[in-house]
């Protein structure tokens, strides 16, 4: 029998109990051990609950209990988590985690304390919710070098761009949608000002390339200031604007990573990735790419990824999964601004024609696209392979113009 406790009883928490409880039978089998979760850790009260009787308000109790070898760590956050999860690796029992914030702050310190201790620190839920990424980097693409990784991260911004690509619906509506169906984190700014797919590339990141890529050291954007305007001209140039994070491996072995909104090409499969969905593409030098689909968020598919490393921690009891980075090294990412991108930018003009005019004298070449419904005044055009910062002072310089937005252009 394996003795589990869940840190944390919110949507994940009671996701991971309830599979449990509800495959109990099927999971004994796989696991080959009946797995029983003998404590819950959650300040709140539950009577209603049949299994009331496992709540606990104290992480001693937990800590201190030696038959717990396994403990599901749902709490969210850095803080109490990281503290919890060190303590428990510290004291003999390998930890299970969904929370991309303290893998994404906290994977290495924690990864070595488990391989010094010879447990395991497994968190296939951090990324893609229900879908397997963590495993199928670290091990079944193991025989490639991976290239790249491109991946629509979060459910809740994808679920907002598509009821404003499908149901013209603006932004703030569509986010008050997602937070009613339960879709946003509690601070919808975690979704929509991109940081949670930032922790995600960054988790995804350190695992392909071997080194410990910190949310702060990557720039991201998100996708408030996407209008349904910007939504038409993506769809005028043949494709859709999704919230992208991407990580390249650059032929010095620099990564350029980044997160932000950006035009996808209706040919590429991440333009058909769709409402909550989540999907990933990993470019490796044997496979090619490889595209991971399916449900990012929600309770029971991303309980489903915390039992299955529940399962694997059962059957490595003795022995470590091999999941492992290293702590970041200086140099490895390169400056987002130096490298060269192409930009969609949506500008106003009192006179149109003469502001295209000399918007293509300045950048030499420009692509005009037309939406649907433009307005008089309104125009937007593509600018290619240009840096960040020459884009901006280039249109600075054009004093007949007012920049509305600008978009980056994927290249996959
Ligand atoms: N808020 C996250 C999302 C939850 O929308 O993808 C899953 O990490």
């Amino acid at each position: 029998m394996a003795k589990i406790a869940v840190l944390g009883h919110g949507v994940v928490g009671s996701g991971v109990v309830e599979v449990i409880l509800s495959h109990a039978e099927s999971l004994q089998e796989r696991a080959k051990e009946e797995i029983v979760v003998k404590h819950i850790l959650d300040l709140r009260e539950f009577p209603e609950l049949s299994y009331h009787n496992l709540f606990t308000k104290d992480f001693d109790v937990i800590l201190h209990d030696d038959e717990v070898k396994i403990v599901v760590e749902v709490l969210g956050g850095v803080h109490p988590a990281y503290d919890f999860a060190k303590a428990c690796l510290e004291n003999g029992k390998s930890v299970v985690t969904s929370n991309k914030e303290l893998v994404a702050a906290k994977g290495a310190e924690l990864l070595a304390i488990a391989q010094k201790n010879n447990l395991n620190f497994l968190f296939e839920a951090s990324v893609g919710g229900g879908i397997p990424i963590i495993r199928p980097i670290s091990q079944c693409l193991a025989a490639n070098d991976v290239t790249e990784i491109a991946g629509i991260l979060n459910g809740t911004t994808n679920f907002i761009l598509t009821k404003m690509i499908t149901d013209k619906m603006g932004f703030d509506e569509a986010l008050q949608l997602a937070q009613e169906l339960g879709y946003a984190e509690r601070d919808p700014a975690a979704d929509v000002e991109g940081y949670d797919a930032q922790r995600k590339i960054c988790i995804l990141s350190s695992l392909a390339f071997g080194h410990h890529v910190y949310p702060e050291t990557v720039h991201a954007e998100g996708i408030t200031k996407i209008t349904l305007e910007d939504v038409g001209y993506a769809k005028a140039w043949g494709g859709v604007i999704k919230l992208i994070g991407k990580v390249k491996k650059l032929p010095d072995g620099r990564l350029h990573i980044l997160v932000g909104p950006m035009f996808v090409s209706n040919d590429s499969q991440l333009a058909h990735v769709d409402d909550v969905f989540n999907g990933i593409m990993v470019r490796g030098d044997a496979t090619g790419d490889v595209v991971f689909y399916g449900k990012g968020a929600g309770k029971l598919p991303t309980a489903s990824a915390v039992v299955a490393d529940v399962i694997d921690c059962i059957k490595h009891f003795k022995a470590r999964k091999y999941l492992y980075w290293e702590d970041s090294k200086e140099g490895m990412l390169v400056d987002y601004k130096t490298q060269l991108e192409s930009f969609f930018v949506h500008i106003n003009a009192e006179d149109v024609d003469a502001a295209l005019k000399n918007a293509e004298n300045s950048f030499g070449s420009i692509t005009r696209i037309i939406r649907k419904s433009e307005q008089i005044g309104e125009a937007g055009f593509i600018v290619n392979e240009i840096t960040e910062p020459v884009l901006e002072e280039k249109l600075a310089a054009l004093t007949d113009i007012i920049v509305k937005g600008k978009i980056r252009l994927s290249s996959f």
